[in-house]
């Protein structure tokens, strides 16, 4: 078989599958109000992860020492998730780490490293693909300016599901975008019910549809038949590029709201908003889908830190207002608002150097405002 032949027969399998993705998206919700036992699966990862993780750890088990006695919540550890493991292991989540994990019902989990360049899979994709976690949610709010935005990140599909799964021929080498009808559907839905149970009035569409046609132009299109199910919701679209501009435009920024967008798009724009509102130190992330849930730190496992000994300098915010958004999923608003307030009447600095507290003093300080 020619080499071009060999490409396309490996593009014609990728097509079958992601076919075959799509028969498989629909779970059922789960509903934590009625749920008896929660399970937190709890994961260190690397480089910083331990050690922002062994601080929200001791926060968390503070907040529900209650539910915790009551085995109303369950904490469950898991180990291996390590990069050392999973290059041992060659998997990007080791087949028993994954089994460990689909025991539980919703994940904290630490900063994972990704090798760069080779064939792993980011560990981070793999979960959002095996635990289908469709929903990037990511919040970014700076209350001096009336910012209030709200971000949500197509996470399963997009640039992502095939990213590790390009083709190559000599001299060329071609990666592929995938956007399904279903994928984007809950994705939009996801995005205009938090618009509608949270009052907010406006939701904007974010692609790139003039130059990816196919894809973005789907995404745009099954966008607005979603937004004709929220008359009172006003929608709107902009191109990424001109988006990003946006968001560094002090006349215009705290207009947007709520926004909705492929996964690529949506993994840079929400590191500028995290940085505009403060650093990628200080945002938190959820990765929602029907089943399970996972909420992590918007940043990376910080190796440089690690080399430079500044590891007890690592920032817990970023992870602590995770903590609080796997509260509010599982449905225990006021142990999150009680969090979500500490962090906000917290005065201990953290630097990321020697200038400032450590991610301990940090935690301390939390633990006492709660
Ligand atoms: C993020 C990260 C991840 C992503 C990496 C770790 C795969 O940058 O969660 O934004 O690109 O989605
Ligand atoms: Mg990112």
């Amino acid at each position: 078989m020619s080499q071009l032949d060999q490409a396309c027969e490996s593009f014609r399998i990728l097509m079958e599958q992601q076919l075959l993705r799509i028969e498989n998206m629909s779970a059922e919700k789960v509903d934590f109000t009625t749920k008896k036992t929660v399970t937190i699966g709890l994961v260190d990862g690397d480089g910083i992860g331990p050690i922002i993780m062994s601080q929200a750890v001791k926060v968390l088990e503070k907040l529900l020492a209650d539910e915790i006695a009551a085995g109303s919540v369950v904490l469950k550890r898991i180990e291996g998730l390590t990069i050392e493991n999973r290059l041992e292991k060659n998997q990007p989540v080791p087949t028993d780490v994954l089994e460990q994990i689909k025991t539980c019902d919703v994940l904290l989990k630490g900063p994972t490293t990704t090798p760069m360049g080779g064939k792993m899979e980011s560990a981070n994709v793999t979960l959002r693909r095996e635990l289908d976690l469709y929903a990037n949610v990511r919040p970014v709010a700076i209350p001096e300016e009336d910012i209030d935005w709200m971000f949500y990140r197509e996470n399963t599909e997009g640039e992502y599901v095939l990213g590790s799964r390009g083709v190559e021929l000599p001299g060329m080498a071609v990666d592929f975008k995938v956007t399904t009808d279903a994928g984007t559907r809950r994705i939009a839905r996801a995005a205009f019910d938090y618009a509608r149970q949270n009052g907010k009035t406006r939701v904007s569409i974010v692609t790139k549809a003039n130059i990816m046609k196919k894809t973005d132009g789907k995404f745009t299109a099954i966008c607005h038949e979603v937004a004709a199910d929220y008359p009172e919701i006003s929608v709107d679209d902009w191109y990424i590029d001109i988006m990003t501009a946006n968001l560094v435009n002090p006349a215009i920024r705290n207009q947007f709201q709520v926004m909705v967008m492929p996964n690529l798009y949506g993994d840079i724009i929400t590191d500028e908003a995290a940085q505009i509102q403060g650093g990628v130190g200080t945002a938190g992330s959820a990765n929602i889908g029907d089943r399970y849930a996972m909420f992590e730190a918007i940043h990376g496992s910080a190796p440089r830190m690690i080399e430079d000994g500044l590891g007890d300098y690592a920032n817990p915010s970023s992870i602590l207002k995770a903590e609080a958004m796997l509260l509010r999923h599982i449905c225990r608003s006021d142990t999150a608002e009680k969090l979500e307030n500490a962090l906000v009447s917290c005065k201990t600095v953290v630097t990321g150097d020697r200038n400032g507290a450590t991610c301990a003093q940090f935690a301390e300080e939390i633990m006492r405002l709660l």
